[in-house]
């Protein structure tokens, strides 16, 4: 296993779309499990896999205290959606911003499992608001994106601030 390197917005790899993934091999599995190993490295609830520059449709999810209830999302759909959320979100790949955009409170999504196998998901609350975030991800969309142009001109200038004390 390996922690991989997450790109950081407004990095231009990241508005890349990612394709369906059509073999489950053992590259996907390895691939799967580094994503989630960097997941918990970080600490985070949700990454992308194009966040790692892989520009795959896999996404993996853990939003529980305990740090045990991963789920690994193949070509995820989201087949139904209810309601509003109101939950502050942040990304791995945009540090230290926290937003509230829009999202749907509960979601039924169909995905597949790092073995090929097809499933649905019921989703609400933080889960939700984060397969959500996670999957526009694959469209290379970042959250920061559904915010005014203003606001995303002081975030891009806070993050190049944090940048360069960081270097
Ligand atoms: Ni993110």
């Amino acid at each position: 296993m390996a922690t991989l390197n997450i790109l950081r917005y407004p990095d231009a790899r990241l508005h890349k779309p990612a394709v369906p993934v059509t073999v489950f091999d053992d590259h996907l599995k390895q691939l799967a499990r580094d994503l989630a190993e960097t997941m918990y490295a970080a600490p985070g609830v949700g990454l992308a896999a194009t966040q790692v520059d892989e520009h795959k449709q896999l996404i993996v999810v853990d939003v529980s205290e305990r740090r045990d209830s991963l789920v690994t999302l193949v070509n995820p759909r989201i087949v139904e959606s209810f309601g509003e959320s109101d939950i502050e979100e942040g990304c791995l790949s945009v540090p230290g911003i926290f937003e509230v955009v829009p999202r749907a409170e509960r979601v039924r999504v169909r995905a597949y499992d790092a073995n090929g196998t097809i499933f649905t998901l019921e989703a609400q609350g933080l889960l939700a608001v984060c397969i959500q975030h996670e999957m526009d991800h694959l469209e290379g969309k970042v959250f920061v994106e559904y915010l005014s142009q203003l606001k995303q001109t002081r975030i891009r200038a806070k993050l190049a601030k944090q940048l360069r004390k960081s270097a």
